[in-house]
């Protein structure tokens, strides 16, 4: 399974602080924001990734993560040169999909998943090999978002952006699982009138198909999307509040490439060693002391 981060957009909502920055450079509490959809990725155990964004933005992300051998990850990088769509992330990115299967996160939506979730998630998507899986989070506020409605199987029977009269509770969030056929089926898609390539049409496509499945989040994981001023501040509250609360970090790459496997040991203590001494720092020290002893 590939995995694509897309990271692009005008950031408008955020403006001014997003004039010379981009969105997902900014501070989600002690990190940038691009490390929360790159460690979903990796907790779901995808090595091999493409991050797309603006031609402005993309080399400081590129400065920022690398190539990402550092984290036992293949990172590599496009340019949206105009953000004319989400589902324009797979005909972007159709020669890195191969016609594998391949994930899409947006890259300013951040995931908290509680302990052993995600394991059951990817079972779900594994035994749905030739089918589209995405994410649900229940909300207040439906009427806002793209309202997922789906029966007791959990297959997906509508997908409405911003109804009036929703049919659930659930939003669809920017996390989606795709099979091999979704650079294909990217490309058939015809903009709308606002002139993007949607997400819902893609989505759509797959359920004129019956082969969309939905995976609502339920109590115990959390969703926010960072990209307004007010999301962008509860995001870092929320995520201060855990880290603290719990002396864990969410999103600490170096931790999760050694928890995932990708990194030894060593690899680890390296990356570690180069760091300024900062509360980052010692939070490593102590995952290192934590798995391995003294
Ligand atoms: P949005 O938040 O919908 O758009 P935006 O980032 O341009 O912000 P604003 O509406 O304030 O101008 O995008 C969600 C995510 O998807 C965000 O990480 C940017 C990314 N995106 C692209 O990279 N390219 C695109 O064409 C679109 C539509 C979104």
């Amino acid at each position: 399974m590939r995995g694509i981060i897309l990271a692009g957009g005008n950031g408008t909502r955020l403006y001014p602080l997003t004039n010379v920055t981009s969105k997902q450079l900014l501070p989600v509490y002690d990190k940038p924001m691009i490390y929360y959809p790159l460690s979903t990725l990796m907790l779901f155990g995808i090595r091999d990734i493409l991050i797309i964004s603006t031609p402005h933005d993309l080399p400081n992300i590129e400065k920022l993560l690398g190539e990402g051998t550092r984290l036992g990850l293949k990172i590599s990088y496009k340019v949206q040169p105009q953000p004319q769509g989400i589902a324009q992330a797979f005909t972007i990115g159709a020669d890195f999909i191969h016609n594998e299967p391949v994930a899409l996160i947006l890259g300013d939506n951040i995931f908290y998943f509680g302990a052993g979730n995600i394991s059951n998630f990817k079972k779900i998507i594994k035994n749905n090999p030739k089918d589209a899986v995405i994410f649900a989070n229940q909300v207040t506020d439906p009427e806002r978002f793209g309202v997922v409605e789906f029966d007791k199987q959990y297959q997906v029977l509508s997908i409405e952006e911003k109804p009036k009269s929703p049919k659930s509770n659930y939003a669809s969030v920017g996390l989606y699982f795709y099979p091999g056929d979704v650079a294909q089926k990217a490309a058939e898609l015809k903009p709308s009138a606002r002139g993007e390539l949607e997400i819902t049409s893609l989505n759509n496509a797959y359920l004129a198909e019956q082969r969309l499945w939905a995976i609502p989040m339920g109590r115990g994981n959390a969703w926010l999307d960072a990209g307004t001023p007010e999301s962008l501040i509860e995001s870092s509250a929320f995520i201060n509040i855990i880290e603290r609360r719990q002396g864990l970090k969410i999103a600490c790459l170096e931790e999760v490439a050694l928890r995932q496997g990708f990194i030894s040991e060593d690899a680890f203590l390296a990356q570690m060693q180069k760091l300024p001494n900062c509360n980052y720092k010692t939070y490593l020290e102590k995952i290192h002391q934590e798995i391995y002893g003294i």
